[in-house]
């Protein structure tokens, strides 16, 4: 019997289901109706004695077709096939490798054993997907590994490897060997006998465990709904009848996959995957990339080295002085020792990384990279000089990079003889932390150069996301909107506790002014201050931060900004003197104070986004939508469950959106440019 999913094998007595459906093995309807007919004829046979379920390819079930799950799902649903081998008189081994996720290792633990290859993951990442797993995760998991570690397990998309696999009980066995061959002796072995996970009884569990599982879950969690329905689904395991669980399960799942945050959280992941894929780089092979220089040991230089090292390039440091470059590359030492102290990272690994790290102030070393990241101080000047000194070290076809935020990358491309090799990487702080990577593309920038950088950035294991060279690319554009609208909000009577509050409510990590305080208040008032001679003398302009910042409040590291940190307090202190500061700026513009409510300051904040977000759609600086979500989820801590403001945006509604447009306009007074919807609302992958 054969399908084009699905076909069986024979050696001799047993029977060799393959999954071959490529390039994951996703558990979709026609391999799930393979899987069934296989079963089918497993039973119907008489000359065999069991069967293995064996992926083809580099995987077993990776996991499923996530666009299934926003439509009706095609029968036979998983529940049944599992239902169906649990069944069936004979055994059946799951033979592993490469990843058993989601739906695929909740086929697994249907079957009667598990064999793994060396090297295979499993788990059950449902719950960042918004859901719960469906077709039984919850009640089997913990009948191999117990209530609290089932919910570690599942509400923290826990992965593990195959020794953790074995240790736990989730497989029988690491095949050594050839894998095929170990799991049809091992269903041999079996033959004549069931072994269901079903009919074990969940291991007795002591109530503190359990109880300090779920607290974490929660917490990390951050209360979603998914996990919190995923604790009770383990929990029911222990005592409510199997078949009366897994209905309950199955009903969870059902609801939870057409909810509105599991659909933001999918668009979310269709527009990661569509970030990188750019149909104006089809065919631009990336340059090989074995060995970096990173020119500036500061904060963002040494982070990008330890980010380099750690994905396994050779890093060579540059710096202008010796003390600058000491300190870069202590850091980049102590940050390997406290991986080492706090167990994340074995010492030989961290030997290995560190050994790829160069120090020197020899700037003919250029000659032996292929990619240079400058990551100097941010003036122009600077950066045109260093570029200038890099054009003439570098080997020709070196990639040459620029970490700056807001300067002209065209401008200092333009310095060198070779633009087309020039492009923007833009690393957010802390470097070797923070996911988003803008790749920016300037006027002569190649293809290939820019295929470089993001094929660098998948390397080091960053959301690489291409943006065109203008002021503060996507991210920093979209939010100092963001930020500006929020400071319109406090002049006209909200305060910055409030506005705060309201978002962090909505889901943001962090509010905007806590932010601000943060990151620093003279940073952008540097930048105001840079700006004043060409900002549009009608446009409206909050006065708030540049009396903070004159009055020496420039955040935490002063102490003082919209907040007060006092030695010893836990985190900012509302303080009456900004609030004071605050009334004189509406005074003396003759503003009267209006209420807030955090619905309004949440709706506010967000159509800015999503009008600066047409903005730069309109000028071609971001070309899709949808890359405007990866941005802000990656590297503005903006609720993933929320999809990102362009999803926000359409499930507003067109009518409700222009509506909202409207008052934005109106209460954003002179000097603010509204932008066309239609980009936001139609280009980019969707749910
Ligand atoms: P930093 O002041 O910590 O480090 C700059 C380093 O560059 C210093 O060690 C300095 O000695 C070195 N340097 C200066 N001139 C040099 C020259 N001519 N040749 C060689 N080395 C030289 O600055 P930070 O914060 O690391 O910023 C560096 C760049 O990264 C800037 O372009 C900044 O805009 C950008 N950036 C900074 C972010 C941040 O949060 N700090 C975030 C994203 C980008």
């Amino acid at each position: 019997m054969s399908d084009a999913r699905v076909h069986v094998e024979r050696d001799g007595d047993i029977a060799v289901i393959v999954i071959d459906n490529p390039p994951i093995n996703a558990g979709s309807a026609p391999v799930r109706q393979g899987v069934m007919a296989a079963v089918r004829q497993l039973e119907a046979d008489a000359t065999l004695q069991g069967a293995v379920l064996i992926g083809a390819g580099n995987t077993f079930i990776a996991g499923s077709d996530l666009r299934e799950f926003g439509q009706p799902l095609a029968e036979p649903q998983l529940p049944a096939v599992i239902a169906a081998i649990e069944t069936c008189s004979k055994p059946v081994v799951a033979a592993l490798h490469g990843a058993a996720l989601g739906g695929g290792l909740e086929l697994a633990l249907g079957c009667d054993a598990r064999v793994a290859a060396p090297g295979t993951v499993v788990g059950l990442p449902e719950v960042t997907l918004g859901i719960i797993p469906g077709a039984g995760g919850t009640q089997r998991l913990p009948r191999l590994v117990g209530i609290p570690r089932a919910i570690r397990m599942i509400c923290g998309g826990e992965r593990f490897a195959a020794p953790a696999a074995l240790e736990t009980g989730i497989v029988d066995a690491i095949a050594e060997g050839d894998l095929r061959s170990v799991a049809v002796a091992h269903a041999r072995a079996l033959a004549g006998r069931k072994q269901r996970l079903r009919d074990r009884a969940v291991p007795a569990a002591d109530a503190t465990a359990i109880d300090e599982a779920v607290h974490t879950a929660l917490k990390t969690g951050k209360r979603r709904p998914a996990v919190q329905a995923a604790i009770d689904a383990v929990i029911e395991s222990a005592h409510v009848p199997i078949d009366e669980a897994l209905a309950d399960e199955g009903a969870v799942f059902q609801r939870l996959r057409v909810s509105r945050e599991a659909f933001a959280l999918r668009h979310q992941v269709f527009a990661e995957q569509d970030s990188t894929m750019h149909p104006a780089l089809e065919g631009a092979v990336p340059r090989a990339v074995q060995r970096v220089a990173v020119i500036g040991a500061g904060t963002m230089g040494s982070g990008i080295a330890i980010a380099g090292l750690e994905a396994g390039y050779d890093v060579l440091l540059l710096e202008q002085d010796g003390a600058a470059l000491e300190r870069g590359a202590t850091r980049i030492h102590e940050h390997f020792a406290g991986r080492v102290q706090s167990g994340k990272l074995k010492a030989s690994a961290a030997a290995a990384a560190e050994a790829r790290l160069q120090a020197s102030l020899d700037w003919s070393r250029l000659a032996e990279v292929d990619l240079v990241i400058e990551a100097v101080f941010e003036q122009l000047d600077v950066k045109r000089q260093v570029f200038e000194r890099i054009d003439t070290n570098a080997r020709p076809g070196a990639v040459l990079a620029s970490n700056t935020s807001y300067l002209d990358l065209d401008a200092i491309a333009a310095t060198t003889r070779r633009p087309q090799d020039v492009i923007g990487l833009h690393f957010f702080s802390p470097a070797n932390v923070m996911k988003l990577l803008e790749v920016v593309r300037g006027k002569a920038t190649a293809p290939d150069a820019l295929a470089t950088g993001l094929a660098v950035g998948k390397k080091l294991r960053k959301m690489a996301v291409l943006t065109g060279n203008a002021f503060g690319f996507i991210g920093n554009r979209i939010y100092s909107a963001y930020r500006r609208q929020c400071e319109f909000m406090i002049e006209e009577g909200a305060s910055p506790e409030q506005v705060d509050a309201a978002l962090q409510r909505f889901g943001f990590a962090m509010g905007p002014f806590a932010v601000a305080d943060l990151s620093g208040l003279d940073i952008a008032w540097r930048m105001r201050q840079a700006q004043a001679a060409t900002r549009d003398p009608a446009a409206r302009y909050v006065h708030i931060p540049d009396r903070l910042c004159e009055a020496g409040r420039l955040g935490r590291k002063t102490g003082a900004g919209y907040y007060v940190y006092p030695a010893g307090a836990k985190g900012p202190q509302v303080d009456p003197a900004v609030r004071a500061l605050i009334e004189q700026c509406r005074a003396e513009k003759g503003i009267a104070a209006r209420a807030f409510d955090n619905g309004e300051i949440v709706r506010r904040a967000m159509l800015a986004i999503v009008n600066e977000a047409a903005l730069l759609l309109a000028e071609g600086v971001a070309e899709r939508a949808t890359d405007i979500d990866v941005v802000l989820v990656n590297g503005y801590g903006f609720p993933r469950w929320e999809g990102g403001p362009v999803f926000w945006a359409r499930d507003q509604g067109e009518a409700a959106l222009s509506a909202g447009m409207d008052d934005l306009a109106h209460n954003s007074g002179p000097g603010f440019v509204r932008g066309d919807l239609k980009h936001v609302l139609t280009e980019g992958a969707s749910a």
